[in-house]
């Protein structure tokens, strides 16, 4: 047995492992604010102790106290493995069952010093989305994956694996919960306290799902969303040659930016303040040029808008400098949004302006309070320069992140005088009725066998399938199968994968259904030379309630009730998941989204086709129902078509009452 194999099975070793220096060629977290009163600092103590036998307390106990000092969480850096962390191979895996494989191979993706924002501190994206809160639960959670049998179930809390219950063959192998509190203890400081005493995580979406597959997923999402928001300029011009687009972020999601901006054809401007992460989306070839000189910045802009070039440039600086001097130079933006980790003001989500990214660094949990008001101030600035653009005609879409509500709260000038925002989100006029009301969503896919020729073969299985759906969908979701053909067609030569072979578009219940399908038979009929995972993020018609973003257009008064969230999770595993998760929190923050996810593995077997097709009808019309049901008139469209093709499905239709009546009645 190799020394990978060895080290999995070991779990937490008996003796000691070698300390591990602190690396600062890795992208860390930013220091926590230290939340925790003395006794509740013993109490962290003794909670990380307890993955350890007693003998080695004495070392430990030090150790972890000094880590919770310096870092305000304990991350047991001592533990990480001593092998590099990616996606393998499954037979690189010890394993009992193939699908815990898959799910090793999943969980090693999403640490992956390549794909994850801070691997030491085990942050997928997001600057807190956790796979695990410490190392000991990497180690522990690897273990049972690889002794776990078909017929066995593991729990995970919040990145803690509470151990293996036995089950059945068509139970999950593993549930996943993260961050789920009693309602009334779910702001953002209680999430501080509960992840420093090492109880609770925020496993954002794809982080704590072991979903996420690298920035090509959100490249993909941007990019049908930059293309949708360039048709809703109301300007009379064709196409979107010439068109600037402003907005901020090079970071986990954000980072799909400039990259999306240039498959859609617009120049796009992107501020990030962090270097290192300037410099991993240059290097990786997603952004085209760096800038930190702004009359140099705004002559290129102005150069690519007179040849109507598609390029991306970076600025390394504040978004804010971006909007206020745009805005003095009169260069009006087309399209702009914003993509700071908003969904985390107050903890490295956002960086104020007018001081430096180092300042910042150090004042966040040094003098919280005054960092506070700065982040407040700087919003204000941002949305008062935002409205300069949009007085030009500029479109300005929240892009999920919580910023409208952020800026709101800081007092910035956003309201509509209605109690709404003045700005959409993207969810309200675009994904939400023209691709969530019909039940379009990501479809997202992992080829086991790490080889890009599989993942090749998929892609083309993948437009096969779409196109001979096309010929016979109706007009109505035309303009959606037109643009994903397009997209996967020219995914591979946009060379998007970072991390393992991963794909992912935008399909309907029968697109993901019949995809789904053809790759189990591919996988059966040897065409693709192992096992495909299937799942999605969360940013879907039937997984997330959330009022500010997947279920922001609903208008019946329910985009607060989450239970279609957990409703979805429940029908998901016991319609034959390989893996299921919910979550609070996820894009917009803790305590604002309730988001349920599913991974499903293909191994070219009848009951993995028997499986496919029951929970992937549940998991896109459980949504569609539920927007129907609110009278989205795209989603009564949807599920009636729905009903019509699927025997047994019978869904509460609502009658649409006339305004004039209520009134009348009311009055
Ligand atoms: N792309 C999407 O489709 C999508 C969808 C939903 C939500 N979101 C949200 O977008 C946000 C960003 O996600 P991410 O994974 O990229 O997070 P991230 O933390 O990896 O990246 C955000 C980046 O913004 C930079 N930044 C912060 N303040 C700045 C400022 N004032 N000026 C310039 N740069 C600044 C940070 O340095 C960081 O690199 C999150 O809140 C996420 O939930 C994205």
């Amino acid at each position: 047995m190799n020394d990978f194999k060895m080290q999995i099975l070991a779990g937490i070793p008996e003796i000691l492992p070698e300390a591990k220096p602190f690396d600062p060629s890795v992208n860390h977290a930013p220091k926590r604010k230290d939340i925790l009163d003395s006794d509740e600092k013993k109490l962290a103590l003794r909670n990380a102790l307890r993955y350890f036998p007693v003998t080695l307390h004495a070392q430990l106990a030090h150790e972890f106290a000094s880590e919770l000092r310096e870092y305000g969480r304990i991350y047991m850096y001592r533990y990480r493995p001593e092998y590099e962390i990616k996606a393998r191979p499954l037979s690189e895996y010890p394993h009992r069952s193939v699908q815990a494989a898959a799910i090793m191979l999943m969980i090693t993706n999403n640490l992956d010093n390549a794909v994850a924002q801070h691997p030491h501190e085990l942050i997928t994206y997001g600057g807190n989305g956790a796979v695990f809160q410490n190392w000991a639960q990497y180690r522990l959670t690897m273990q049972y994956l690889a002794t776990m049998t078909d017929e066995q179930t593991l729990v995970m809390n919040s990145g803690h694996p509470l151990g293996l219950f036995p089950s059945h063959r068509d139970a999950p192998r593993v549930v996943v919960s993260n961050g789920m509190v009693i309602p009334n203890y779910s702001s953002q400081d209680h999430w501080e306290k509960f992840n420093a005493l090492g109880v609770s995580q925020y496993g954002q979406m794809t982080a704590g799902s072991y979903m996420y597959i690298g920035p090509q997923g959100i490249v993909h999402g941007t990019t049908i969303t930059v293309l949708n928001a360039g048709r809703r300029l109301k300007d009379g011009s064709e196409g979107l040659s010439g068109k600037l687009f402003i907005s901020s972020g090079l970071g986990g999601m954000s980072g799909a930016q400039p990259k999306a901006g240039n498959i859609a054809g617009v120049i796009s401007v992107i501020a990030e303040v962090n270097p290192k992460a300037i410099r991993t989306r240059h290097s990786q070839g997603w952004v085209d040029e760096v800038y930190d000189d702004m009359p140099a910045l705004i002559s290129r802009v102005r150069k690519a808008k007179k040849a109507g070039e598609a390029v991306s440039l970076a600025w390394h600086g504040n978004i804010v400098d971006i909007w206020e001097k745009f805005a003095d130079e009169e260069l009006w933006a087309d399209l702009g949004s914003d993509q700071t980790s908003l969904h985390n003001p107050w903890a490295g989500g956002y960086y104020p302006a007018g001081i430096t990214f180092e300042e910042a660094g150090i004042m966040m949990s040094a003098d919280p309070d005054k960092f506070r008001l700065l982040v407040k101030a700087s919003l204000r600035r941002q949305v008062d320069a935002i409205n300069r653009h949009t007085a030009h005609g500029t479109y300005f879409f929240d892009y999920g992140n919580a910023f409208l509500l952020e800026a709101s709260r800081a007092g910035a000038d956003v309201g509509d005088g209605h109690g709404g925002f003045r700005y959409p989100s993207y969810v309200q006029d675009i994904m939400g009725p023209l691709c969530f009301d019909y039940g379009f969503g990501p479809f997202r896919w992992v080829c086991c066998s790490g080889n890009p020729r599989d993942l090749e073969k998929t892609d083309e299985i993948a437009a096969g399938v779409l196109t001979a759906l096309m010929k016979e969908s109706p007009v109505e979701v035309h303009q959606q199968m037109a643009d994903n053909i397009h997209w996967i067609k020219e995914a591979g030569r946009n060379r998007l994968v970072v991390g393992s072979q991963a794909r992912i578009l935008y399909a309907d219940a029968a697109g993901r259904t019949l995809i789904a399908k053809a790759f189990n038979d591919a996988v059966s009929d040897g065409t693709v030379s192992a096992p495909v995972v299937i799942g999605r993020d969360h940013h879907d018609v039937s997984g997330t309630d959330s009022p500010f973003r997947e279920t922001s257009n609903i208008y019946d008064g329910s985009r607060f009730t989450a239970d279609m969230a957990i409703q979805n999770v429940i029908g998901d595993a016991f319609r034959g998941a390989t893996w299921v998760s919910i979550h609070n929190g996820g894009g917009v923050g803790w305590g604002e989204v309730i988001n349920g996810g599913f991974g499903m593995l293909l191994d070219g077997s009848p009951e993995a086709e028997r499986r496919l097709k029951s929970m992937l009808l549940w998991d896109v019309n459980n949504g569609i129902a539920r927007r129907s049901w609110a009278r989205n008139s795209e989603a009564v469209f949807a599920i009636r078509r729905e009903m019509a093709r699927t025997p047994g499905l019978v869904v509460t239709m609502p009658s649409l009452a006339d305004d004039n009546l209520i009134s009348e009645a009311l009055d």
